[in-house]
């Protein structure tokens, strides 16, 4: 009877113990995607024109890259490392990803997240392996079929899978110049819906100004919400900011930070700063104040917005240090198939979100098109050939003559 008490309590520690480094496995790996989303933010509004509104699935290209960083080497491993901060030891990194994964597609009421990662390759020339089952085991990769050389077909085929995988949100995420050179095709499609816990009330939206960041000079008008309920709330000083959070279906999974700078702050400060910053931080702020001020009510005024975006990554992604696996004379990503030697010609996304009074869907799609290195032409003569002596001029043969044997053609030369 005791001996069986003892080890109950040793087997509930050592659960507790294994519960407690997988959270911290789980906190490793999503601590380096908040970086990579904070930094991919901050690069990718450096490239657009002020003016434009922005949406973006970090989470979707960040995996895309850890996949092509199973299949890479030498110094494009080095780089994908740094850029995504993924440790030396890629086994150690696959088995927390996958409880990261698991536990982030865990939904709940009210909520809806699928994130379908997928490769397309041509029949007679298979991936790796190695790679493939990596990719099946640790990312849950849907590996399909493909031609290629049919172009139209393969297209089609791409692009429908991927308006399924987004319940028909992204329906073109590949145009054909995108897959022209295409050997293999990946892509990382995420679909979320989501419930507000405290939904807006319709009545309560009027059409409202919206102010440059000062905040005093008016731009246009948009459709602002209006709702007052205990949204967990909290002043950020290092960032001149305030943060709310919105949350979704029972609240306690899912929710949407919306950080909106003082007065005489520019949100290009703010998310400079935010890229050099632990967004962990913000997170256990506004975990604290939902904890310190539960009934507090706080008054939002958020307006209804739609953002459809389509980038080319290609010179963000080189801006964050991740060069080489885009260039055809550099990229080491011999891992990926046996036959050829591949480097990632494009890395596209796509990404639309839609926020209303209800709540909010969002999906977006990462693709990256794979190409051959255009190889050097290459001619060795080194088996039997031919030769001859052309006068181009009137295209006369005026020699020729064939070497099968090497025996006595130089001086060192010997036959075996
Ligand atoms: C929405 O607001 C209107 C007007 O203030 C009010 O009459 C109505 O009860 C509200 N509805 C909900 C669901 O709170
Ligand atoms: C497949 O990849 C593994 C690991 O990168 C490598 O060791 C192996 O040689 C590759 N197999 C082929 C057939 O190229």
């Amino acid at each position: 009877m005791k001996m069986f008490t003892i080890t109950t309590v040793l087997l509930t520690i050592s659960c507790l113990v294994n519960t407690q480094s997988r959270q911290e496995g789980i906190y490793m790996v999503s601590n380096s995607v908040d970086q990579f989303a904070t930094k991919l933010l901050d690069t990718t509004r450096r490239n657009l024109d002020e003016s434009f509104n922005i949406a973006l699935s970090p989470y979707t290209i960040w995996t895309l890259m850890a996949i092509v960083a199973e299949g890479a080497d030498g110094n494009t491993l080095k780089q994908l490392q740094n850029t995504l901060t993924l440790p030396e030891s890629m086994a150690d990194f696959r088995y927390n990803y996958k409880q990261l994964a698991l536990n982030l597609l865990n939904n709940q009421n009210g909520v809806q997240l699928d994130i379908t990662n997928a490769i397309f390759v041509t029949n007679q020339y298979p991936l790796n392996d190695t790679f493939k089952q990596i990719t099946r085991d640790s990312y849950n990769v849907d590996i399909n079929s493909v031609d290629f050389s049919d172009s139209d077909r393969t297209l089609n085929i791409i692009n429908r899978y991927i308006a399924d995988a987004t319940q028909q949100r992204i329906t073109r995420l590949v145009n054909p110049d995108d897959i022209e050179q295409a050997e293999v095709f990946m892509t990382s499609v995420l679909f979320f819906k989501g419930k507000w816990r405290f939904p807006f009330n319709k009545t309560a939206t009027k059409t409202e100004k919206f102010y440059a960041d000062d905040g005093t000079t008016p731009i246009g008008t948009v459709e602002m919400m209006y709702h007052s309920a205990p949204f967990p709330y909290s002043a950020l000083t290092e960032l001149k900011s305030f943060v709310a959070e919105l949350p979704y279906g029972d609240g306690d999974k899912y929710g949407m930070f919306v950080i909106v700078p003082s007065k005489n702050e520019k949100l290009n400060n703010v998310l400079d700063k935010l890229s050099k910053m632990d967004f962990g931080v913000i997170i256990d702020r506004l975990a604290q104040a939902a904890k310190e001020y539960e009934d507090e009510e706080i008054d939002i005024y958020l307006p209804k917005f739609t953002v459809i975006s389509e980038y080319t990554l290609n010179v963000v992604l080189n801006q964050m240090g991740i060069t080489d696996v885009f260039n055809a004379n550099k990229a080491q990503i011999k891992g990926i198939t046996p036959h050829s030697d591949l480097y990632l010609s494009r890395m596209l996304q796509k990404a639309t979100i839609e926020v209303d009074e209800e709540g909010t869907v969002a999906s977006s799609a990462a693709g990256g098109s794979f190409a051959y290195k255009t190889m050097k032409p290459k001619l060795m003569a080194n088996k039997p050939f031919a030769f001859f002596i052309v006068d181009k001029l009137t295209r006369s043969i005026i020699f020729e003559g064939k070497i099968s044997n090497p025996k006595g053609i130089c001086a060192t030369c010997t036959g075996l």
